[in-house]
């Protein structure tokens, strides 16, 4: 692939969401609205919402979960910014990163110096199993639907390829799990913002209430391995490999260069970016790791002039555990094989050498899936200012990235930020 420069250089300068998490009786409107105020009180010098010139929204399906289309210009609409030009972008999980791409396009290209990027998704009005229905409208209707497939059950077969290829037994997907959980409830925007344990102790809490008999897990690990704690979704996925079904908006405010620090002294960048698609998993040479992601990360790189080495924060796309152990070994951060071991070692922890998902992941965090490719920016706006609180990553963090992947990578969103 032919890879491209911008036409100038563009920051962030601002960045809001609203909570994530199931919300009866709020609409994606009213959490659109909420991320777009934290995102205002975000910029440190202010500014005049008018002053922004277009809007790139992402969402995947507001027409099957809240019966409604047309979402882009709504949403302009409840945050007062009409006339200006709003643009819905769809590519599954992927539509937050991929917005985030037409933004940074429209400002690079000149066109535009001051656009605003969201993402918004309304997805628990709607019983599980069209839930997951409408989630398996990004799968391949030709091949994989037909065959039986869901998301869980396509993750699932990655991940039994993954042990079969490498040798993974899976408990480390339950580490992954664990591993986001004890990021996530550092993180007070997250839906599952509680570690294991005090998961488990709540669990034996409600048994002792009930005059059940008292749950004998010995530890986090016996929890999670219990089959009535934490039962199978499509083995060797469990429950707490999987990414909830959430409710969610996140903004982000794109500007020029030249223009930056009439908004904040402490910009970011990005550097990086690239965007990449694939066919579904029928047509694919292995399940073990993402074409997509590895194109799209090696435009950025290379936009960015940067190696894998040089990331120290990241966010990636772990709507299932084994998502994540591939994505790190894609993104070039293990070899392939050995992002399993990795995990294993606790590298990946907050306290590791190369920690992942320090927000909590789609994992604890949640996964309203329009919204996720944007709210991962928050978590390295947040860490590159500095201001993520108990969650902090110490030392000098270097680059910021985000991988965000639509289906199971038919496309993959890479980005990449600097602060400077
Ligand atoms: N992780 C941890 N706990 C979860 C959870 C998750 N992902 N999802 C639900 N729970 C908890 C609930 O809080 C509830 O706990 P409680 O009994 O203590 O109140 C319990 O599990 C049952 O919740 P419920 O909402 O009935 O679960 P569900 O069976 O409807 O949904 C899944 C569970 C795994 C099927 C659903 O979260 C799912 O489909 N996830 C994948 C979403 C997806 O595919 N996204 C796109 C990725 S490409």
């Amino acid at each position: 692939m032919v890879n491209r420069k911008l036409g100038r250089g563009v920051a962030l300068v601002g960045a809001g969401m609203s909570k994530f998490g199931a919300f009866p009786g709020k609409s994606s409107r009213d959490l659109f609205v909420e991320a777009f105020l934290e995102m205002l009180g975000s910029v440190d010098k202010g500014f005049d919402a008018k002053d922004i010139e277009a809007l790139y929204i992402g969402n995947f399906s507001s027409d099957l979960f809240e019966n409604q289309g047309h979402t882009a210009p709504i949403m302009a609409d409840w945050v007062g910014l009409t006339p200006r030009p709003a643009t819905r972008v769809e590519d599954a999980c992927a539509s937050g990163g991929v917005a985030l791409r037409q933004g940074l396009i429209a400002v690079a290209s000149g066109l535009y110096d001051v656009v605003l990027v969201g993402g918004v998704e309304k997805m628990t009005d709607l019983p599980i199993e069209r839930v997951t229905d409408t989630l398996a409208t990004a799968a391949d209707a030709l091949y994989e639907v037909p065959a039986g497939f869901t998301f869980p059950g396509l993750y699932a077969s990655m991940a039994t390829a993954y042990m079969a290829q490498y040798g993974a037994e899976t408990d480390v997907f339950l580490k992954v799990g664990y591993k986001n959980h004890e990021n996530g409830a550092l993180n007070p925007k997250a839906q599952f913002g509680q570690r294991i344990s005090t998961i488990m102790e709540a669990r034996k809490a409600s048994a002792a209430r009930k005059g059940l008999p008292a749950p004998t897990w010995a530890d986090e690990m016996d929890f999670l391995k219990d089959d009535r704690a934490n039962p199978t979704i499509a083995w060797p996925m469990r429950l707490y490999d999987c990414s909830p079904v959430s409710d969610g908006a996140a903004a982000v405010l794109l500007v020029s260069e030249e223009i930056a620090r009439r908004f904040t002294d402490k910009p970011l960048y990005l550097v990086g970016s690239g965007q990449a698609s694939d066919g579904a998993t029928h047509s694919r040479p292995t399940l073990t790791s993402l074409p997509s992601t590895r194109y799209a990360a090696n435009s950025a790189y290379e936009m960015a002039g940067c190696k894998p080495t040089d990331i120290k924060v990241v966010e990636v796309h772990d709507c299932f555990t084994v998502a994540e152990i591939i994505a790190s070994e894609d993104l070039g951060f293990f070899k392939p094989g050995d992002g399993w071991k990795a995990v294993e070692d606790g590298m990946t922890s907050r306290n590791g050498a190369r920690p992942i998902n320090t927000s909590g992941g789609l994992k604890s965090k949640g996964h309203p899936v329009g919204a996720s490719g944007v709210g991962q920016v928050l978590e390295i706006w947040k860490q590159l200012r500095g201001e993520a609180g108990e969650r902090q990553l110490p030392g000098d963090p270097g680059l910021g990235l985000t991988q965000n992947v639509g289906g199971t990578g038919q496309t993959c969103t890479v980005h990449i930020f600097e602060r400077r």
